[in-house]
């Protein structure tokens, strides 16, 4: 084991969580998708990163039309990704390193092809296998019309119709119909789903659109509400973040709570205020606060978010979960070479695209990491981040495999610049990815930010990652204190309970560094001054 395992069953609290996305982080068997071959083979590497576990983006069988998101056997593994084997030893040799492995739980929604679906279309309207989903008559005079206004959050409607007449829900893709969790089927199911990978030793689970499971019971319309997956609704919405989801997270944790040391982590993509329901002691152990995918460099927005989400965690006995970017958003180290105010997920297709300063994005993803790894709680790290990975935001539209892509009518790019294939060497089909090349293009500015090139300059933001997790490790996760310092309207520093200090510089100008031993910078420092756009970890001596 390596020596930087975190230990108990708190392990969690602090842990940095490093999201592998299957299909594009290494492919073993040169077939152009990644796969736990591959995974397996860079587990040194993230060894040596030094990071405390893994979670592993959906690797179940399914078609891939949302990525795995479409789950067709949850006790098996996508024979493009491996077997269930490899899934094991991947489990056991990331343990041997002292890795955790958490995965996905895709509970909201199965595919279109799993077992229990294509059971409830062969068995018609109104029988007992069309109960485990959301099968409706539509309205108007021969049910021509969906049984309600909700639309999906890929786009267009939430209802898709049956050559039999009847209507059955999907919040995503038609090929994603929504369980319904009223069903003790589908509770008992899910019960056992957990204990079967819980039994396989996995440390935990990430769990899918958790603000989703319950639907109001006569699919009330949602008339002038929102309906856009986010923090936007009132209490009361018809599917998003309704009360009776709870109960079912209680029957969760009490399975967990049967085995020794395992979490879970909510992705419930709800306001602020709401999260800590989710965070009750006997709920979920996280809840990523996605805060900072939306905020602007912006000193005075990441205080308030940081000030509210550490508050709120604690408040309910847990800690913050840090983001900075995952399979779902533009990277972020082209988000900061936007404008502030910029919808980065907008802009991917609308442009205007000049307004990207790269660089500028590079200088802030850096300090970026600096700040979240030295907050209290803990941060998840999606991969290539800690290759400082731009967007490939110039994909072509003709390489787009994101159902958003077309679900949107062609008005929105989807997801896929940020899961195009990792570049481990600067030359190579797909730069080390693998043998073949990969299933999106990479960008040509992907070979100059390869791991092989990183790995041995010491100014590389690889081994800037490399040494945060180690100095993280004694500096910054003795205690979850934190104290916001003021250092002027464009800065944003704190101090943690043993003294340790973080001072990020978001002004345009160049600031005096204050007292104390320099731990670690994300940009040069000349003379005793912290650039813009710079973050720098002190300590007292
Ligand atoms: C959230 C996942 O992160 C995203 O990738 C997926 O498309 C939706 N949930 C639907 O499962």
């Amino acid at each position: 084991m390596s020596d930087h395992t975190t230990t108990g069953t708190d392990w969690w609290r602090n842990a940095v969580v490093y999201q592998i996305y299957p299909r594009s982080f290494a492919d073993g068997n040169g077939d152009g998708t990644g796969d736990i071959a591959g995974m397996r083979a860079r587990l040194p590497y993230l060894a040596e990163l030094g990071i405390d576990a893994i979670w592993v983006n959906p690797w179940y069988r399914s078609p891939l039309n949302d990525g795995g998101y479409d789950v067709a056997d949850y006790r098996n593994i996508d024979e493009r990704f491996g077997s269930i084997d490899d899934a094991q030893a991947f489990v056991d040799e990331a343990g041997g390193h002292g890795i955790r492995v958490i995965v996905d739980l895709v509970p909201n929604h199965t595919s279109s092809e799993h077992a229990w679906f294509q059971a409830a279309l062969a068995a018609g309207p109104g029988s007992p296998e069309r109960e485990r989903y959301h099968f409706l008559p539509g309205r108007g005079d021969d049910g021509e019309l969906p049984p309600s206004d909700w639309t999906s959050v890929f786009g267009g409607r939430a209802w898709e119709r049956c050559p039999d007449g009847e209507w059955y829900l999907h919040l995503f893709d038609s090929t994603q119909p929504d369980l319904n969790w009223e069903h003790p089927e589908v509770r008992a199911e899910f019960e056992s789903i957990l204990r079967f990978w819980l039994d396989r030793g996995v440390a935990g689970f990430r769990v899918d659109v958790a603000h989703a499971l319950a639907k109001h019971p006569d699919y009330e319309d949602v008339g002038d509400r929102d309906q856009r997956d986010g923090p936007r609704w009132t209490e009361g919405h018809p599917f998003w973040d309704r009360d009776e989801i709870h109960p079912i997270i209680r029957s969760w944790r009490r399975v967990l709570d049967e085995y020794d040391d395992r979490m879970m982590v909510a992705e419930a993509w709800v306001r602020a205020d709401r999260r800590p329901l989710y965070l009750r002691p006997d709920e979920y152990h996280q809840a990523f606060d996605f805060e900072f995918l939306s905020a602007d460099w912006d000193a005075e927005q990441f205080g308030g978010i940081i000030e509210q989400s550490t508050t709120a965690a604690r408040d309910v006995g847990s800690n913050p979960t840090w983001v900075l970017s995952n399979h779902d958003v533009v990277r972020h180290a082209t988000r900061y070479g936007l404008p502030g105010g910029t919808d980065s997920a907008a802009w991917l297709l609308d442009g205007p695209h000049h307004l990207l300063d790269a660089e500028q994005g590079h200088r802030r993803a850096r300090a970026a990491a600096l700040l979240t790894l030295a907050l209290p709680g803990s941060a998840y790290v999606y991969q290539g981040e800690e290759l400082g990975l731009p967007e490939a935001w110039d994909l072509s539209t003709d390489v787009l495999d994101d159902p958003v892509w077309t679900d949107s009518g062609h008005r929105r790019k989807g997801r896929d610049g940020c899961r195009v294939p990792i570049p481990w060497e600067a030359t190579g089909p797909s730069l080390g990815f693998g043998d073949a090349e990969g299933w999106l293009p990479q960008p040509v500015g992907y070979a100059a930010l390869a791991a092989a090139v990183q790995h041995d300059d010491d100014g590389s933001t690889l081994n800037l990652y490399r040494s945060a997790l180690r100095i993280r490790r004694e500096h910054f996760t003795a205690d979850f204190d934190i104290t916001m310092i003021d250092l002027g309207a464009d800065v944003l520093a704190f101090e943690r309970g043993n003294g340790a200090r973080c001072v990020v510089n978001m002004g345009a100008v160049p600031i005096a560094i204050p007292e104390g031993v320099v731990l670690l910078a994300s940009a040069p420092l000349d003379d005793g001054e912290l650039p813009a756009d710079a973050a720098v970890w002190l300590a007292d001596h």
